[in-house]
């Protein structure tokens, strides 16, 4: 007998709460295995997704199950899998129902299917809550600083690359996928400006920014094309969605890469001289990219300390029935911290 499944449901478009009732459990096939979810962490796509309806992503079928980060244990692998993850192991991954449109890949679930090439073990010591925050932000982030069709860095390394001189802005450093871009960019070996309000500028720099300003300040273009003086800029990465409009004004006065990388898109109003593409969060696992920072980077980077599962979580609640309210909060705007909840 497969054990008894339970999810977070929007059954038909904006349906508004959850329905949380029996999902059925979905056996793993090659590449795949089945996790006992421990923790979920919430995402500004998931409400975005309940209110809006098939405006946002047109191709999603209802019922629905959303959700992206996993932080939980392997209970089934799927057979025939060359796996390099076993029943017990304790792993984060990138659930991919948004792409794959299947209720089994849904994160708001007590079981999920995850795929091995978005997956990595967690290192003893971090906790499920903690590791939660990672997966989206994590492949987010690194789709866009790495795909060799968005800004095309270097890949991160263990122990870091030594500092190559070229410098990549990361606008919005304390958002959940910034402090992942940060991170990368440094084991990358570049050097990081950045923004985020004040009170997150020591969290910034922790994370490897060698300058943060805070992006409500009515000179902030200036202070950070003043910032760029005698710097080779790679390009940016625009965090947030009223962050194109000033990056694209540093961009077009700064030396080096015209190209903005956007978190929110699609990209409008962009200056002649400019380039300017909308990541997916998931585009890295169609490309090297993925395995070389879900396979190689990650799990030793987590293991041996010199990258920090971030922002901070904040355990919302317990339960699939917590869903509903952690992410009412999460509309409101979080600063530096990632909401989870425990199931
Ligand atoms: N394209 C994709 O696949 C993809 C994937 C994930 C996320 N996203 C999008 O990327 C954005 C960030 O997502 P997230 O999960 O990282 O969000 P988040 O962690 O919830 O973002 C919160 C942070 O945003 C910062 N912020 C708020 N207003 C800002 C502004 N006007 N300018 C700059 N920063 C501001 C805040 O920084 P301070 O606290 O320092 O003020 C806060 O710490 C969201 O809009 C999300 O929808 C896109």
């Amino acid at each position: 007998m497969p054990p008894s499944n339970t999810a977070a449901w929007v059954t038909v478009p904006k349906a508004y709460p959850f329905t949380v009732k029996e999902a059925e459990y979905t056996p793993p096939s090659k590449g795949e295995v089945v996790v006992r979810v421990h923790a979920v962490a919430l995402n500004p796509v998931d409400y975005a997704r309940q209110e809006l309806g098939n405006d946002l992503f047109s191709w999603t079928k209802y019922p629905a199950v959303f959700g992206s980060d996993v932080a939980g244990e392997i209970v089934e692998v799927g057979s025939g899998a060359t796996s390099r993850f076993g029943v017990g192991d304790r792993i984060i991954g990138l659930a991919l129902g948004l792409g794959s449109n299947r209720p089994a890949d849904g994160a708001f679930q007590k079981y999920v299917i995850l795929t091995e090439i978005a997956m990595a073990h967690i290192p003893p010591g971090l906790s499920y809550e903690q590791a939660a925050v990672i997966p989206l932000g994590l492949s987010t982030a690194a789709s866009a600083l790495f795909q060799n069709d968005l800004l095309d860095l270097a890949l991160p390394t263990i122990p870091r690359r030594p500092e190559n001189g070229k410098t990549v802005l990361i606008w919005s450093g304390a958002s959940s996928v910034g402090v992942n871009a940060i991170q990368l960019a440094v084991a990358a070996g570049y050097d990081v400006i950045s923004t985020a309000s004040p009170r997150n500028f020591t969290l910034v720099k922790e994370m490897g920014a060698s300058q943060v300003f805070d992006y409500n300040s009515r000179t902030i273009v200036a202070d950070i094309v003043a910032a760029f003086k005698n710097k080779e800029s790679v390009g940016a990465f625009a965090i947030g969605p009223t962050s194109s409009g000033p990056v694209f004004e540093i961009i077009s006065q700064i030396q080096g890469k015209k190209t903005v990388i956007l978190a929110n898109g699609p990209p409008k109003d962009v200056p002649t001289g400019l380039e300017a593409k909308w990541v997916f969060g998931s585009s890295l696992l169609d490309t090297d990219v993925g395995p070389a920072i879900f396979g190689d980077y990650l799990p030793k980077a987590l293991a041996n300390g010199t990258f920090t599962a971030a922002p901070a979580a904040e355990i919302i609640g317990n339960g699939l029935e917590s869903i509903q309210n952690g992410l009412n909060i999460l509309k409101k705007g979080v600063s530096a911290k990632k909401l989870v909840v425990l199931l």
